[in-house]
């Protein structure tokens, strides 16, 4: 039997970071992963340059049917913490857009951050380990397939379900119902929209295509880049309003975030009347988007055949597309977990169970969702320098 202090189960970015903080204050601190590398998800973030925090992270920016639990851990360990962390490894960063900080180089400079800090505050990892029982009486005990642990403190750092291939378990919810903690059902979130049959074949010419839109549903609205995939719709607008879209929800799409389209039109009009609607539209659109959104025979019209009322549906057609999409991609794609361990049933000041002393959830376990943007890894820096604070 392996005597400890602390347990943590998962050397991703939560549980890195609560070993990190529980080291430093002299705690005999052991991590616990399946995986034979640490912080794969960290590897593969921010297209391998890891957008590790945002500028603007605040509390506005999580999803939870507890949105105020997020507040303490984020006030106690805020973005400027882990920029002032990033600078003292000397780690070169950049601001990539709206706040979103990644790495020059490589999201590997992140993880040899959080191994080098491991090492000086003396935490041990023990990786390709696989948890076969908890129990709880005085300690925990964890029986794994590399020797026995036992343990004051529990912390629970093992991820939501996103990206099965890449060591996403649902560990972590099973040891929740283990201890009678209750549980948010659990969907994918920062998703591509997969599309039905019929509307796949009326835009299947525009795959790799990526234009600016306004995407709203449920009263939330994103402005940002939105791309035509083979499957479906994704791109940044997408994904973040997938995490707010309810399934069989038609989503409303302005094409023209940053156009008057309608006055525009009426301008070339006025100013051109042989214009074609097809050559008016392409000041704004590529053809093959036109193709697909506007009938043939009223793009080869001159625009001064068309009404007022013709100039607006024309116009309706690229700001108010009106979509249901089929379905997400699922877990197979999805950043992220949406819902998890209820957050009240843990303390919002260290992330421990409230009833079950010595036991924490942190990171994406909990039913805490960050939008795109680096916000994710914040509430996993937060929410395990808290844990690691009190375990
Ligand atoms: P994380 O998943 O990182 O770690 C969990 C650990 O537990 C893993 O090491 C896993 O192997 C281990 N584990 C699981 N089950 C286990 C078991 N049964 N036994 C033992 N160990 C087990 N966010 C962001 O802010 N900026 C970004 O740029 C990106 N980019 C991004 C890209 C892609 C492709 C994905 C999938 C996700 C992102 N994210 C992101 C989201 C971000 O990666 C995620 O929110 C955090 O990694 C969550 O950190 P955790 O430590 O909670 O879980």
């Amino acid at each position: 039997m392996n005597a400890v202090d602390v347990v943590i189960i998962g050397a991703g970015a939560a549980g890195l970071m609560c070993a990190i903080e529980a080291g430093k204050r002299g705690r005999n601190v052991v991590v616990l992963d399946h995986a034979n590398k640490v912080g794969k998800k960290i590897l593969m973030s921010g297209g391998g340059r890891c957008n590790f925090t945002n500028l603007d992270a605040s509390p506005e920016n999580y999803l939870s049917h507890n949105p105020h639990f997020c507040k303490s851990a984020l006030a106690s360990y805020t973005q400027w913490d882990f920029i002032a962390l990033v600078k003292k490894h000397k780690i070169a960063y950049h601001e990539k857009h709206k706040g979103q900080l990644f790495c020059d180089n490589k999201a590997k400079d992140i993880v040899n951050m959080l191994l080098a800090e491991c090492e000086q505050a003396g935490v041990k990892i023990l990786l390709n380990t696989s948890v076969n029982k908890i129990e709880h009486e005085e300690q925990y005990t964890i029986e794994t397939n590399n020797g026995k642990f036992c343990s004051e403190s529990l912390v629970i750092a093992s991820g939501g379900l996103s990206i099965p291939t890449m060591g996403a378990t649902p560990f972590g919810y099973k040891v929740a119902e283990q201890f009678g903690i209750n549980l948010w059902p659990t969907s994918a979130g920062l998703v591509p929209f997969t599309l039905h049959l019929t509307a796949k074949e009326k835009y299947a010419d525009l795959p790799g295509l990526s234009l600016p839109c306004e995407v709203n549903t449920q009263g939330m609205s994103f402005t940002e880049d939105l791309l035509f995939t083979h499957r479906g719709l994704s791109g940044p607008a997408i994904l973040q309003i997938s995490s707010y879209w309810q399934p069989s929800e038609t989503l409303h799409i302005n094409l023209a975030p940053n156009v008057n389209l309608i006055k525009d039109l009426k301008i070339q009009k006025e100013n051109k009347p042989n214009t074609l609607v097809k050559t008016a539209l392409q000041a704004h659109y590529p053809k093959r988007l036109i193709n697909a959104f506007t009938e043939e025979n009223i793009l080869n019209q001159p625009l001064q055949e068309c009404g007022q009322q013709q100039l607006e549906k024309i116009s309706q057609q690229y700001t108010h597309w009106l979509i249901k999409p089929n379905g997400t991609e699922g877990y197979r794609t999805a950043e992220v977990t949406l819902g998890g361990v209820d957050c009240n049933m843990l303390s919002s000041k260290t992330c421990e169970v409230r009833n079950q002393p010595g036991l924490f959830f942190i990171g994406e376990v909990v039913d805490m969702t960050g939008w795109l943007g680096g916000y994710n890894f914040q509430w996993a820096w937060a929410s395990g320098f808290v844990a690691g604070r009190a375990a």
